[in-house]
């Protein structure tokens, strides 16, 4: 399978860093093609400018990362929780290829305002979020904003049907055991999601 990694962290030391080295170790080891971005180091911008706001009903091919998204079978998504909004840094990477014609079309006589047609249907789609906030707080008081953004506006739009998502909290307290466990859990949680392709 090919699987496009995509990491909004800006320390190399963070726990978010050792997730996606954890993630991506899985899928090599289960034998799939990984597209690794690790949109800090690669200097990525996110602003969506004008001229490409057009861009975003641009031609799948049109670009590499769009040729990218529309041949892979699967995504994985790692990010921590600034302000129950993934960093600025991935929105904008949202903003700019999950976009008409790569993940969503309307049909002809749909302008836009209507229901789209997905187009990652056949997608399987991978969450790893940090925080710290513990779970139920983050529930009952701040409403889980990034599972409605993850699941309900992104990726139930585009047509996903195998979505899961994880959060891992608290970090900042987190002890050394803890950590080792969760990063565990990413590499079981990665290699069952994206297993051994017979
Ligand atoms: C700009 C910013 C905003 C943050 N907002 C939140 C927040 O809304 N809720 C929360 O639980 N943690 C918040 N945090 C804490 C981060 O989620 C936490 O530091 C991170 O998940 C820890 O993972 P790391 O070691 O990989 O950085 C925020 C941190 C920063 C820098």
């Amino acid at each position: 399978m090919n699987i496009s990694v995509i990491l909004g962290h800006p320390s190399l030391q963070s726990f978010n860093h050792a997730i996606a080295r954890e993630a991506v170790a899985a899928l090599q080891e289960n034998g799939h093609r990984v597209f690794y971005h690790d949109l800090y180091e690669e200097g990525f911008d996110p602003i969506l400018w004008g001229a490409d706001a057009k861009g975003a009903v641009a031609p799948p091919g049109s670009d590499p990362m769009r040729q990218e998204l529309t041949m892979s079978d699967g995504l994985i998504i790692v990010h921590p929780n600034w302000w129950g909004q993934p960093p600025a840094i991935v929105k904008g990477w949202v903003d700019r290829y999950i976009s008409e014609r790569v993940a969503y079309l309307f049909p002809d006589e749909d302008e836009g305002g209507g229901v789209p047609i997905g187009l990652f249907s056949d997608k399987r789609v991978l969450i790893f979020n940090t925080s710290n906030t513990p779970k139920q707080r983050e529930k009952e008081v701040f409403g889980d904003p990034l599972q409605i953004l993850w699941k309900h506006c992104i990726f139930d739009y585009c047509g996903v049907k195998t979505f899961h998502r994880r959060m891992f909290s608290t970090i900042v307290n987190s002890t050394l055991e803890e950590r080792r466990g969760w990063l565990q859990e990413v590499r079981e949680t990665t290699g069952q999601f994206f297993p051994k392709q017979a």
